[in-house]
C-alpha cells in the first residue's frame, strides 16, 4: 500500500478537508494514474451526505469523485493497453466478475459483482473503495478508457459520468432524427443529454426550472426551452414527445413530464432524487407510456462515447476549481447554480 493526498467528508454534516488515504501498489493488471481533473458529480453530493441512505448507505471517511481523467505512472506487467505517460480516464466502476450474462454483454454497470469507483466494499485491498478527489488511483485495466487526444482533459472529465450517463439512454432508446426529445433539467447531466440530442440529429427540448438558462441551452444545441415551473407552456408540448431524459437530481412531479410523451413514448430516469415519486396510472395507461431507468454505460459503451466525442470535438462545459472550493460548489450545485459541470483541478491539491 501506499499514501495518497485525497479530500474527504467525515460525516453527512461535515464539510470536505483535506486527509492521507492508502491505495494498493499496482499489481499484475493494475494501472496507476495521476489524476489530473476530476468533474464533481451531483451523486457525489448525495453520498457524501447520506442522500441515498436507503439504497447504498454512506461508509466515512468517502472520498467521491467518478470523472477522473489522468497520466499513467506505474503499470503492472499483465497490461497490455497503457504505458507510464498515457492519458486514461475512470468512471463510476472500477470491477466487476468479467464472467456474468451482463459482463458477457459489457454491460458491467449492471453486473451482480462490481465495484463501484467510491463508497463500495474494495474487495481487494478490504474496506472501501475511495474516489477521484485525490492525487493517484489504482484500477485494474479492464476499466481504465482511451481519452481522445484532441479533447481537452478537463472537459473531458464529466464524460465519464455526465456523458455516458446521457449518451447511453439516447442510444438505447433511438433518439434520431426526426424524433422529438425532452430534456429535464440542465445540470452536469441535462447539459450533456442537450450536446448528445442534438449531436444525433434529434428535435431537442430543454424542460427546466430556470428559465435564465434558455440563452445557454439552444447555444448548447436545443431547438426550444421550456420552463417546466408553467403549465401553460408545457400544456402547449402535452402528448407530443417520443422521448424524455430526466435528470432532475431534486425530489419532483414525474406526472407532468410523463403527460407530453405521445403514444409509445418513453422517459427514462436517470436522475436519483432522495424521495420516491408517486406516479399515476393513467399517465402510463393512457397512450400506453413506458417509465424507465438507466445507470451510466458499459465499458465499450463508455469508449464508443469517448470516441464519438473525440470525432465530433464535444466536451463538457465546465467551471474549473481548486480541490480548496469544493464546499461552495456543493452549496451551489444545491441551488442549481452550475454552468454546467465543475472539475476540481487537481494541481491544486499538490
Ligand atoms: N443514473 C445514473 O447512472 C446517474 C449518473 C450520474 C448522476 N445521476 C443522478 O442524476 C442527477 C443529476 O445529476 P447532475 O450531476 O446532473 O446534477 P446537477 O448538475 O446538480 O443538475 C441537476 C439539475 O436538475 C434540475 N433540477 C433541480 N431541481 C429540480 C426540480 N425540483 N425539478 C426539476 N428539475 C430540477 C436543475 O436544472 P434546471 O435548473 O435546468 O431546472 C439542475 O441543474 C442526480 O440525482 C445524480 O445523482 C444518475
Ligand atoms: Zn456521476
Ligand atoms: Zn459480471
Amino acid at each position: 500500500m501506499y499514501n495518497t493526498k485525497a479530500y474527504a467528508v467525515a460525516s453527512a454534516t461535515t464539510p470536505f478537508a483535506a486527509t492521507t488515504i492508502a491505495r494498493r501498489d499496482p499489481t499484475e493488471h493494475d494501472v496507476q494514474i495521476e489524476i489530473l481533473f476530476c468533474g464533481i458529480c451531483h451523486s457525489d453530493l448525495h453520498q457524501a451526505r447520506n442522500e441515498w441512505s436507503g439504497v447504498m448507505p454512506t461508509v466515512y471517511p468517502c472520498v467521491p469523485g467518478h470523472e477522473i481523467v489522468g497520466r499513467v505512472t506505474k503499470v503492472g506487467p499483465a497490461v497490455k493497453k497503457f504505458k507510464p505517460g498515457d492519458l486514461a480516464a475512470v468512471g463510476c466502476v472500477v470491477d466487476s466478475d468479467g464472467t456474468c450474462a451482463e459482463c458477457q454483454a459489457g454491460l458491467e454497470q449492471f453486473c451482480p459483482n462490481f465495484t463501484l469507483t467510491y463508497n463500495f466494499p474494495d474487495k481487494r485491498s478490504g474496506g472501501v473503495t475511495y474516489g477521484g478527489y485525490s492525487d493517484s488511483i489504482v484500477v485494474t485495466e479492464r476499466f481504465v478508457l482511451k481519452v481522445p487526444s484532441n479533447l481537452d482533459l478537463a472537459g473531458a472529465a464529466p464524460l465519464l459520468c455526465a456523458g455516458i450517463t446521457t449518451y447511453s439512454p439516447l442510444r438505447h432508446w433511438g433518439v434520431t432524427k426526426g424524433k422529438k426529445v425532452g430534456v429535464v433539467g440542465l445540470g452536469g447531466l441535462g447539459h450533456m443529454g442537450v450536446k448528445f440530442a442534438h449531436a444525433f440529429g434529434a428535435h431537442t427540448v430543454l424542460l427546466t426550472t430556470s428559465p435564465n438558462k434558455a440563452a445557454d441551452a439552444k447555444r448548447l444545441g436545443a431547438d426550444e426551452v421550456v420552463n417546466s415551473r408553467n403549465s401553460e407552456e408545457m400544456q402547449k408540448h402535452a402528448g407530443s414527445f417520443d422521448f424524455i431524459l430526466d435528470t432532475a437530481s431534486a425530489d419532483h412531479d414525474l406526472n407532468a413530464y410523463l403527460q407530453l410523451l405521445k403514444l409509445d413514448g418513453t422517459m427514462t430516469l436517470v436522475g436519483a432524487p432522495e424521495k420516491p415519486a408517486p406516479v399515476s396510472a393513467f399517465n402510463l395507461i393512457m397512450k400506453r407510456r413506458r417509465l424507465t431507468g438507466s445507470a451510466i454505460g458499459g465499458i465499450r459503451e463508455t469508449q464508443e462515447m469517448l470516441d464519438f466525442c473525440g470525432k465530433h470535438g464535444i466536451t463538457s462545459d465546465i467551471e474549473l476549481i481548486p480541490i480548496q472550493k469544493v464546499n461552495d460548489a456543493y452549496e451551489r450545485l444545491l441551488k442549481s447554480d452550475v454552468k454546467y459541470r465543475f472539475v476540481i483541478d487537481m494541481a491544486s491539491l499538490k
